[in-house]
């Protein structure tokens, strides 16, 4: 395997005011790091989350943390280990990590999980991988579907949405999806099998979706937040689950948005109807989840049951507008950057 005479990484320029801009980062280049008796990486895909959002604030998330500035980008990746100093891993091995925006990194291999051979890898960031199981968890442990009941996705052709409505219909549920335009809708009715599917771009959302569940809804996976939750709100139904997974629509905000306050409106509807929303990161489910998890995505995948569209955006130079654009919706499917070509 070719080893690079410099490493190219991203690091964070300067904290974004709202929505980040390509100011707030920096590609550079650096001598590649040393393996120095730990695992030495070459990133093939890295994972581009909404959660690194958060991370670029200088107040960081409850769950998290903050990059510093000038700091290498957080991000999940997989990569092909060049050099191991570290019994368990040797060179040409696949490894699930968190090498960042950069194309070579060291590792102490506590963080690595050996992949073997996986025909396709970036799926180990997506359908195989932690948005996956996000859903998987969302759904089944908080949302708990019942067979015959509505089930409402946001951001219903992402990585999670798009795996939350397709597990939603293999426990026989009603699924209405909730996506960004024409082409993202007509994906998640054709493609992912969900019955109906509403672009939120569109007016009367609201007016729409009592129109789309007649019989209300019993679970709301919420990605979103925003105007997409207000129009969801009136339809829920009693006893209605909402697994809180993302707010999506308010990482940009700086403050709250203006406008009245509606938490009483909020609160009167859960307690009236006994909603229960529940809020979950997907760290916390690894160690008890995870196996499981493992076992039905891998047969669901195998037998076609579940999919993923994977939107591959070529070179890490590319992340930076890549990564606003997915703040933006311009993702479709499951965001990934390709950094280097795989020689095995
Ligand atoms: N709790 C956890 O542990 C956990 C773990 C993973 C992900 N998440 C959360 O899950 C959500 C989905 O993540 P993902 O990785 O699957 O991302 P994704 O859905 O692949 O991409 C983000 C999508 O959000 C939608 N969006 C962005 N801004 C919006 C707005 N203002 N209003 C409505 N929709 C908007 C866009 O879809 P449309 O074009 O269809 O609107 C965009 O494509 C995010 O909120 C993320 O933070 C949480």
């Amino acid at each position: 395997m070719p080893h690079s005479e410099i490493n190219r990484r991203i690091v964070l320029a300067s904290r974004p005011k709202g929505a980040p801009g390509p100011q707030d980062f920096r590609l550079e280049e650096a001598a590649p790091p040393s393996a120095d008796g730990q695992v030495l990486l070459r990133t093939l895909y890295l994972s581009l989350d909404p959660y690194m959002r958060a991370m670029m604030n200088e107040v960081p998330p409850v769950y998290s943390r903050s990059i510093a500035l000038g700091e290498v980008m957080a991000g999940a990746t997989v990569s092909r280990v060049v050099a191991s100093g570290n019994k368990r891993f040797a060179p040409g091995d696949l490894v699930l990590g968190g090498a960042g925006w950069q194309e070579l990194a060291v590792s102490d291999g506590k963080d690595l999980l050996a992949l073997g051979k996986l025909e396709q890898p970036s799926r180990a960031l997506g359908v195989l991988g932690m948005p996956s199981f996000t859903a998987y968890v969302g759904l089944l442990d908080i949302g708990q579907p019942k067979p015959g009941e509505t089930v409402v996705v946001a951001a219903a052709t992402g990585a999670v949405g798009a795996v939350v409505g397709q597990i939603a219909k293999l426990k026989d549920a009603r699924v209405v999806g909730i996506a960004g335009g024409p082409e993202k809708c007509r994906y998640a009715v054709e493609q992912l099998g969900f019955d109906l599917c509403l672009d939120h771009r569109e007016p009367d959302l609201g007016k729409r979706l009592a129109v789309a569940c007649p019989q209300g809804i019993d679970v709301y996976f919420e990605n979103v937040g925003g105007a997409v939750f207000d129009a969801v709100l009136p339809h829920l139904n009693v006893a209605a689950r909402i697994p809180l997974c993302g707010i999506i629509a308010n990482y940009n905000n700086e403050q709250l948005p203006p406008g009245p306050n509606r938490v009483p409106l909020l609160q009167s509807a859960l307690l009236q109807k006994r909603i229960r929303m529940q809020g979950f990161i997907i760290l916390d489910h690894y160690a008890t989840r995870f196996e499981a998890f493992r076992r039905d995505m891998g047969e669901w995948v195998a037998a076609g049951k579940v999919k993923m569209r994977e939107d591959v955006v070529d070179g890490l130079e590319n992340a930076p507008a890549a990564f606003i654009g997915l703040l933006a919706g311009k993702n479709f499917g499951k965001l990934v950057i390709r950094v280097a070509g795989d020689t095995e």
